[in-house]
């Protein structure tokens, strides 16, 4: 069955259809700005020119960067605030036509990793942290999501975790590496200490410079880079689509 996958996020709202028994694109994906401000009607017009151009898929999943629960979207720690509890679900089912999933963008990425990437075959405590504009988390016992823990707003140093250690953090304040490196570490003992994972898996665009800041960082529970890179919130919400029950949203 052919789900259409589309991953809101920060900058961008990318979208293709997925083979989910492979987790793999069916076609090129196709990526709009994600619209400034990202009030609710506007996000839903973007979605929709992206679903636009493609069609033969029955269902479509897709991920938002806030807690969403049973289709209606909690919070909006970065985009508009008119999502918050905004019948998400529904509204892009009205306006796409077809049967929609909502789910978080980090639960999304971290089904896909556990499904075809770096979480592969790993049993349990599994914790999936995104590095971009926030920080994103997905918790897995034995590869079940427990979707919206929202482990970016733990508090670190008397502040939000994400706006000391996501990559927006580094970007903005100019941080080299080793001083962007050291917030991080500061945040995974955190967590370590909270959860005692099996696995850290670390997902977000600057996953993909892991071997510039992995080495700086002295942690004791493993820690890996996301395998599927950009496409994993498209193949996660897509996978969660097919089977909503199984990735623990609905
Ligand atoms: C949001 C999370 C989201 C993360 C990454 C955080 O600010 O609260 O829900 O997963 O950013 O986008």
């Amino acid at each position: 069955m052919a789900i259409l996958g589309i991953d809101i996020g920060g900058s961008g709202v990318k979208g293709a259809p997925v083979d989910t028994t492979k987790g793999e694109l069916l076609q090129e994906r196709v990526r709009v700005p994600t619209p400034q401000p990202s009030d609710v009607s506007s996000v839903v017009e973007a979605v929709a020119g992206v679903a636009a151009q493609f069609d033969g898929y029955d269902r479509v999943g897709i991920t938002f960067p806030g807690v969403c629960v049973d289709g209606v979207t909690r919070t909006a720690a970065n985009v508009d605030k008119s999502w918050i509890d905004a019948p998400a679900a529904k509204v892009f089912g009205d306006r796409l036509g077809k049967p929609v999933t909502v789910l978080n963008d980090a639960d999304a990425a971290g089904v896909a990793e556990v499904a075809f990437g770096a979480g592969r075959d790993q049993h349990g405590l599994v914790v999936m942290l995104t590095f971009g504009t926030g920080i994103g988390s997905a918790l897995f016992l034995d590869g079940k999501l427990i979707p919206n823990t929202e482990f970016g707003h733990l508090e670190l140093d008397g502040k939000d975790a994400e706006v000391r250690a996501s990559d927006r953090a580094r970007e903005e304040g100019d941080l080299s590496w080793e001083k962007w490196a050291s917030h991080v570490q500061k945040y995974l003992r955190h967590v370590e200490a909270l959860l005692s994972p099996r696995l850290f898996i670390v997902g977000g665009g600057v996953s993909r410079k892991s071997d510039r800041f992995f080495p700086l960082i002295d942690i004791r529970t493993p820690m890996v880079p996301a395998t599927l890179l950009n496409n994993a919130g498209i193949i996660g919400a897509a996978v969660s689509a097919a089977d909503p029950s199984k990735a623990g949203v609905v």
